[in-house]
């Protein structure tokens, strides 16, 4: 058995000339010889592809690198094709996959491009960091799909689309498929029949909607996964590389759920150090975000910092002196970060006293952070009524 077969790599065969493909965090055009990329590391991968370097739509999928096995007969080689009527990569038939397969030692050196992960070639390992928490399962349910994980860019041509006589999404070729997000509800974060103290108690501390969530996708964590951060990782990476902003809009829910918990931050502060270093790390490479991740004047970067201001004031309440330092110490580093890049202060908070309303009218007092003259917590606040 030849060498070819035992080193990773994914064949793109019929690619358009000079089309942009991304893997990663590595975009480049591709040149008339390219038909893929050697020597994949082990873990998970984004693949991406896009007719034009322009902003536009961006097509792509994700697919997963075992760790090599001391029995060469893993399958280490992916082979997709592209689908001009879609103008997409799509998978490969068992046939199609053999027959390249047999063509790879006559392409191995020429036309296959050894992977890095970022251009300068400088290993940060930071790709690997980004998708730590990622499993098969999170991916399968997100995209609907066991053995295809797509995830697109919605085009604004495809929704229109719907509205232009003769050209439905189908004869356009791009078939929508929603993402199936964790479901999470920032306006409804209690228990079912829940009243009184209870409800209220879960308003201001939403850690039993957080256990929920966990409850119900529970299986997807199994092997090493964490389908919180599982969610976190990818729908940022979907926002980095195609731009999917359903996918900013998860992403803003799952820090929403997680930042507001004060009794999961008592119980479980490792982990939400966790969340904080992964944060850090993500916003790291904010700057990739084709326009920035959000211009950090807009509704995004107000929504974000108001959460982190909260954060820290329900970490100064749960955690006393010589307590929860694991937490202090990566809010720390997210706001050194912070303040370099962005010039946010987290601690100019003050406290001030207010009613929140709730949908259904029942009021409840609490302590706000200074909402600098406007809502920072954006569409998932409930009304407040200063006292
Ligand atoms: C995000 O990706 C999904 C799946 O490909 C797609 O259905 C959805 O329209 C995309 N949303 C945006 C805003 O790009």
């Amino acid at each position: 058995m030849s060498h070819f077969s035992t080193i990773p790599a994914i064949l793109l065969l019929s690619l358009p000339p000079s089309i942009l493909v991304g893997i990663d965090l590595l975009t480049f055009t591709t040149s008339p010889n390219f038909l893929g990329i050697k020597n994949l590391p082990p873990g998970w991968h984004f693949l991406y592809t896009s007719e034009t370097t322009s902003f536009s739509i961006r097509d792509g999928f994700w697919f997963h690198i075992p760790a090599p096995s001391p029995s060469p007969n893993s399958p280490t080689l992916i082979v997709r094709k592209w689908d001009s009527a879609t103008s997409n990569l799509i998978p490969c038939s068992k046939d199609e996959e053999d027959k390249a397969a047999e063509g790879l030692e006559g392409i191995w050196r020429e036309r296959l491009t050894p992977y890095r992960q970022s251009a300068g070639g400088e290993e940060k390992g930071d790709w690997a960091v980004l998708t730590r928490h990622i499993t098969p399962a999170l991916l399968s349910r997100l995209t609907g799909s066991e053995t295809d994980w797509r995830i697109t860019t919605a085009s604004c041509g495809a929704q229109d689309a719907d509205h232009i006589p003769g050209l439905s999404a189908a004869e356009t070729g791009l078939e929508e498929r929603e993402l199936r997000f964790l479901g999470i509800d920032l306006k409804r974060t209690w228990r079912a029949g829940a009243v009184g103290r209870e409800r209220t108690e879960a308003v201001l501390d939403r850690s039993w909607a957080l256990g929920e969530v966990e409850k119900r996708f529970s299986s997807e964590g199994d092997g090493g996964g964490d389908v919180v951060m599982g969610e976190m990782e990818v729908c940022f990476l979907m926002v980095l590389t195609v731009a999917n902003y359903s996918c900013l809009e998860e992403w803003k829910r799952v820090l929403g759920l997680v930042l507001t918990c004060r009794r999961a931050l008592r119980a479980r502060e490792r982990w939400f150090a966790g969340i904080l270093e992964l944060l850090r790390r993500q916003l790291e490479r904010g700057d990739d975000v084709e326009g920035g991740l959000f211009d950090m004047g807009d509704d995004g970067g107000a929504y974000l910092k108001g959460l982190l201001k909260g954060f820290k004031m329900i970490l100064g309440q749960v955690f006393g002196q010589g307590e929860g330092d694991d937490v202090k110490e990566e809010l720390e580093e997210l706001e050194v970060f912070l303040k370099a890049e962005y010039g946010w202060e987290l601690s100019d908070a003050f406290v001030r006293k207010g009613m929140l309303e709730l949908e259904d009218g029942e009021q409840i007092e609490m302590e706000l952070e200074d909402m600098e003259g406007e809502d920072e917590r954006g569409e998932y606040a409930p009304v407040v009524v200063e006292l």
